[in-house]
């Protein structure tokens, strides 16, 4: 038996995560082609471009230039002591168009610089290999994932990058958030509709088709680096019943298996019985070639990375949307709300992990968890974040309780640890960092960084491994 957990663990990973699209910018710079990111001026559950518009601003493009001050940026989260930084390659600076001969020597040069960096300066790089970043000439020419072709593609530029990085990178992700392929396919898969198509037809197809190339994925990076884990990435923010309503409580079953059947084919290995009533009530027939199956079976993964924001509550026969922070119902009047309507809930995190823990029996990883609010700098441009050090400590605490559970967590790498674009709605305006960075939702400011009230907590949260919360 496990012996009690009352602490974190010696070798906790402590550290902060971003993606390459909504930090770097230099959209076209070295050589790197235009990924899906690119087009969407106002975020990922807005409109979207295929063609970039002359004169529209898209934030993403210049970012927080990361790109450009990584060395600074990372001297900033050596001195929070982080031991892990998670971000993601972009796929077009290293394949511009996805279907090229040859990888761009120049894309594949900033992430061994990049990587470099990172361990000089004491962290892991943590690495997702797709964060809404699949390359628009693949959108284009062969409609994305709907197409088997991807699984090849995707899979060249896998083992290219794994080949590269060997011996810097062991940590790997495949898709980000894959389950937001039911909530925002065109982000998670580049996926959008044409006129009179079954939407849930595509959706299952792709998402078949990615799930074959996130096997295929494991296997090459076994194979390559064996020293290496990989893992799966889901956005699994809760949903609670709205009531004791037998109806309530099921239909939230049914609503939640939504998401975890993406966990429950990539960790097992296998389609859940419950997908056939699902495909069936849908419509849904999709293809698949002799030897799928197996290679799904075969290759599994390593650990299981989550982004946790926020809970909400399902009624029997409402409407569910669903955006950046997951699932959203009907308002739980138990939680505040932030500016964005996102509803706070530390204990959630507990049970979400003792949840998983109990489906999957393979380590966590909370790779996502942060507070997107609106920071006022004083006189002196200072920023006095009590709130977001208030949700910090409260859901560090249950995690630390969730251990105490009996839940094996690999590590927390807080959410936008500097100021970001938010994927969802391309604003700075909403910010989660721990360290400020000048620039406006119209692209204006001097890209100046500063540290927030909240960057010296966290600072002292790592020095004493999670004793002083
Ligand atoms: C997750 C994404 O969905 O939520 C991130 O993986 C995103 O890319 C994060 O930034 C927070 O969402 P938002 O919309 O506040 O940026």
């Amino acid at each position: 038996m496990k012996s009690l957990q009352n602490s974190f663990p010696e070798d906790f990973l402590w550290g902060g995560a971003i993606a390459a699209n909504q930090a770097e910018g230099a959209y076209n710079e070295d050589g790197k082609g235009l990924d899906i990111s690119d087009g969407f001026p106002h975020g990922i559950k807005h409109r979207y471009d295929p063609e970039l518009v002359p004169g529209q601003f898209y934030p993403t493009h210049e970012a927080i230039d990361f790109y450009h001050h990584y060395k600074e940026d990372l001297a900033l989260m050596q001195e929070m002591g982080f031991k892990v930084f998670r971000t993601s390659i972009n796929w077009s600076r290293i394949f511009p168009n996805g279907d090229d001969e040859m990888p761009n020597e120049k894309g594949l040069q900033f992430y061994d610089d990049l990587f470099d960096e990172m361990l000089k300066r004491g962290m892991q790089p943590l690495v997702t290999l797709s964060h809404y970043e699949t390359p628009t000439n693949l959108v284009k020419k062969y409609g994305s994932w709907r197409s088997r072709k991807l699984i090849g593609f995707f899979a060249k530029y896998c083992e290219t990058v794994f080949r590269r990085y060997a011996g810097k990178v062991k940590y790997w992700l495949t898709f980000n958030e894959i389950n937001n392929m039911r909530r925002m396919p065109g982000a998670a898969g580049g996926i959008f509709f044409k006129k009179g198509e079954n939407h849930q037809q595509v959706v299952y197809q792709a998402s078949h088709n990615m799930f074959v190339a996130n096997a295929l994925a494991i296997k090459l990076c076994h194979e390559i680096i064996p020293d290496a884990k990989i893992g799966c990435m889901l956005s699994l923010s809760n949903v609670y019943p709205h009531s004791c309503r037998p109806e309530d409580v099921f239909e939230t079953m049914e609503l939640r298996r939504r998401s975890l059947l993406y966990g429950d084919i990539m960790i097992r290995g296998y389609y859940p019985n419950y997908m056939a009533d699902i495909w069936d009530k849908e419509d849904v027939h999709v293809e698949m070639e002799p030897g799928d199956e197996e290679m799904m079976r075969k290759y599994t993964a390593d650990y299981l990375g989550f982004s946790y924001y926020r809970t909400t509550t399902h009624e029997y026969g409402t409407p569910f949307y669903g955006d950046t922070g997951g699932d959203q119902g009907t308002p739980n009047p138990y939680l505040k709300t932030t500016p964005w309507g996102w509803q706070i809930d530390p204990l959630g995190l507990r049970f979400t992990l003792n949840e998983l823990y109990d489906r999957y029996q393979i380590p966590l990883f909370v790779v996502e968890n942060g507070l997107g609010q609106i920071d006022e700098p004083d006189e002196n441009g200072i920023v006095h974040d009590d709130y977001r050090i208030d949700y910090l400590r409260q859901h560090l605490m249950a995690l630390r309780d969730a251990l105490r559970d009996g839940v094996d967590i690999m590590g927390y790498t807080y959410w936008g640890p500097i100021d970001i674009v938010s994927a969802g709605t391309g604003e700075m305006k909403k910010r989660y960092g721990f360290v400020y960075v000048d620039r406006d939702n119209e692209g204006h400011g001097t890209m100046e960084r500063r540290k927030k009230d909240s960057f010296a907590y966290y600072q002292n949260v790592i020095r004493t491994n999670g004793q002083e919360l």
